[in-house]
């Protein structure tokens, strides 16, 4: 009996969990085809350490906190904060880069933006964050809008009937703090930066407006475009036309009263690819509203250890990518800080970037669709999360949830991702099982996959058998043979035996170098070990019969808090083939040349 009241009560628990969950506004999609209006600049923040200004000194959450953006309104009042008189921090940014001080804070920063805004009938309002890092509670002329976790993917909030003409002030309160339940966990290899990362922008739409549309060719077709459209508003069924003059294409659909209908036509296309990064303007509208689009169609499958693009075999060229503009020290979040990113893996002879190890601003998956680098895409579900928390799961689950909202019709993305280098257990199985039937249950048309780890069966076969693999189109796997692992000959000794006849890219490989530090290449942190490094890996790697890309470790030098050594790392991961400052270490030729021989093979 009493196990039973056990069981209902956890049971009852995740229900509570997952319809809270449930009720996240819904997430509208291609913000840069709506109406907008951005709240990006100098915005006035408080750095509040202690949380004071969200619990009173009985750490009981006030009703008077600083979201009410409170003045004193005679010289007796007592009001111990004021924005407007503190310091500014830009939007988008993380504060870590902008100000020493912060450089390695972790905890609470307020930040107050006011605004006017001009009303218009039948007209509503949202406010749209590309992302915030970590924990994000937003208010808006002192009322709570919601909160949202998670540090890389968008969130929006609808302020129609909050809004007023004069001196709206939107306050958000940031809290990067790491916590154990939290995804990603306690400890990563990759700076924590905190603050409003991206763009933040208000968004205007009809009354019943296009909320999202999902448009890519069916699974295993070149033809035939399937997907759906969904509208928010009270006017449920309307009449919803989607159209590609390039391509000759005018449909129109009914939807239902939950303003849902799916999509599916014919249509004669000129298919996406690196070679041919073609982009077709896309129009849906209604009577009322009108989303415009710059869409890829290409069909990505696997057949045996193959990768299918347009029906064809291919090798990923790859290379792995942090979220940071070197340069600057920062996290990235521009246009330019994308170009500069993508135009260097392309340099190398990249056709394939892994963007590492979460879901990367939208800037980057637009540009990889215009440059024609095909995209892997992750959820920072990274090392060990707490897999029996269905907190833990629901947190995973929505992160998920938003990124393939954000990405779904972007040709790039080839591959979701949903794990990096997590331990095997029955625990973590259900839990990244679960995660990828959601990503097919939402987007059955790219491939699943996830960065796991080899064991040896024995000193010299390195064995991948990951039980998770047997859920995955495409096996990922990281390995460090000649950097955490032996010496680079290591590699040359090394056979590998795969468990699944499927599709293998290597996730991760590489080893540090200090750009400039040279000496003999068996000395570590010099640029000739790891160009001596490279050289045995890649001659390794290229005799694993189901290898089809590669994704080395890592493009660039990106700051890491688990990094130390003085002189050589000083907080920095040294595994780039670029130097913090854009240097090309001598392993970035080694790997360029390595893929202009593969380009030459036609591969
Ligand atoms: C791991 C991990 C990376 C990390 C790298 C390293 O495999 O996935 O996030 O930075 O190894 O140790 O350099």
């Amino acid at each position: 009996m009493m196990i039973k009241v056990g069981a209902l009560l956890t049971f009852l628990l995740i229900l509570v969990t997952a319809s809270q969950a449930q009720q996240r506004p819904a997430l509208i999609t291609n913000i840069e085809g709506r109406h907008t209006m951005d709240l990006n600049g100098r915005w006035q923040t408080i750095i509040d350490q202690y949380e004071t200004g969200y619990y009173d000194y009985r750490y009981q959450s006030s009703t008077d906190g600083y979201f009410k953006n409170a003045k004193p309104k005679s010289p007796s009042d007592l009001i111990e904060y004021d924005f407007d008189a503190s310091e500014q921090l830009n939007v988008p940014g993380d504060w870590n880069s902008q100000d020493q001080r912060l450089l390695f804070y972790e905890g609470t920063v307020w930040y107050k933006k006011s605004f006017d805004y001009q009303k218009k009938d039948r007209t509503r309002l949202f406010v749209y964050f590309g992302a915030a890092n970590y924990l994000a509670d937003v208010y808006l002329n002192g009322q709570k809008l919601g909160r949202h976790e998670g540090g890389f993917t968008p969130f929006n909030f609808e302020i129609t009937n909050l809004v007023r003409e004069k001196d709206n002030f939107l306050i958000v309160k940031v809290d990067n703090k790491r916590r154990r339940d939290a995804v990603p966990t306690l400890n990563t290899d990759w700076w924590n930066y905190g603050g409003l990362t991206r763009d933040v922008n208000l968004v205007e739409v009809p009354d019943t407006f296009i909320e999202d549309y999902f448009l890519q060719l069916k699974k295993g077709s070149t033809n035939e475009i399937a997907g759906w459209v969904k509208l928010n508003g009270a006017a449920g069924s309307k009449v919803v036309t989607v159209e590609i003059p390039e391509a000759n294409v005018k449909q129109t659909v009914t939807t239902d009263a939950n303003g849902y209908a799916p999509v599916s036509f014919k249509a004669r296309l000129n298919l996406w690819s690196p070679e041919n990064p073609k982009l077709y303007s896309v129009k849906v509208s209604t009577d009322v509203d009108s989303v415009g689009d710059r869409i890829g169609f290409r069909s990505i499958e696997t057949r045996g250890t193959d990768i299918l693009l347009n029906g064809k075999p291919i090798f990923l060229r790859g290379i792995c990518i942090h979220e940071e503009s070197p340069l600057r020290g920062g996290r990235a979040f521009s246009k330019d800080d994308a170009r500069m990113l993508l135009t260097w893996a392309k340099e190398l002879g990249s056709n394939f970037v892994r963007l590492a190890h979460y879901p990367h601003n939208e800037h980057m998956t637009r540009l990889a669709d215009e440059m024609g680098i095909m995209v892997w895409s992750e959820i920072p579900v990274y090392w060990t999360v707490l897999w029996d928390n269905p907190d833990t799961f629901v947190n995973a689950k929505n992160q998920l949830d938003e990124n393939i909202t954000r990405d779904k019709n972007k040709a790039s993305v080839i591959l979701w991702s949903v794990a990096n280098e997590t331990p095997v257990s029955e625990a973590r199985l259900k839990f990244l099982r679960g995660l990828v039937d959601h990503a097919r249950s939402l987007d059955p048309t790219r491939l699943l996959t996830a960065a796991n780890e080899r064991h040896y069966a024995d000193p010299n076969t390195q064995l991948i058998d990951d039980p998770l693999g047997e859920y995955l189109d495409v096996l990922g796997c990281n390995e460090y043979v000649g950097w955490y692992d032996g010496l680079p000959e290591k590699a040359d000794r090394l056979q590998w035996k795969i468990n699944y006849n499927k599709p293998l890219i290597i996730s991760e490989f590489g080893g540090d170098a200090l750009f400039g530090n040279h000496g003999d290449k068996g000395v570590r942190w010099t640029e000739e070990y790891q160009k001596n490094l490279y050289e045995h890996q890649l001659a390794m790697l290229k005799k694993i019969p189901s290898l089809r890309g590669m994704t080395p470790w890592i493009l660039t030098d990106f700051r890491s808090p688990r990094r130390p050594l003085p002189r050589i790392q000083d907080f920095y991961n040294r595994k780039g083939l670029i130097s913090s400052r854009g240097e090309r270490k001598q392993a970035f030729y080694t790997l360029q040349n390595f893929y202009r021989g593969l380009i030459k093979e036609g591969k």
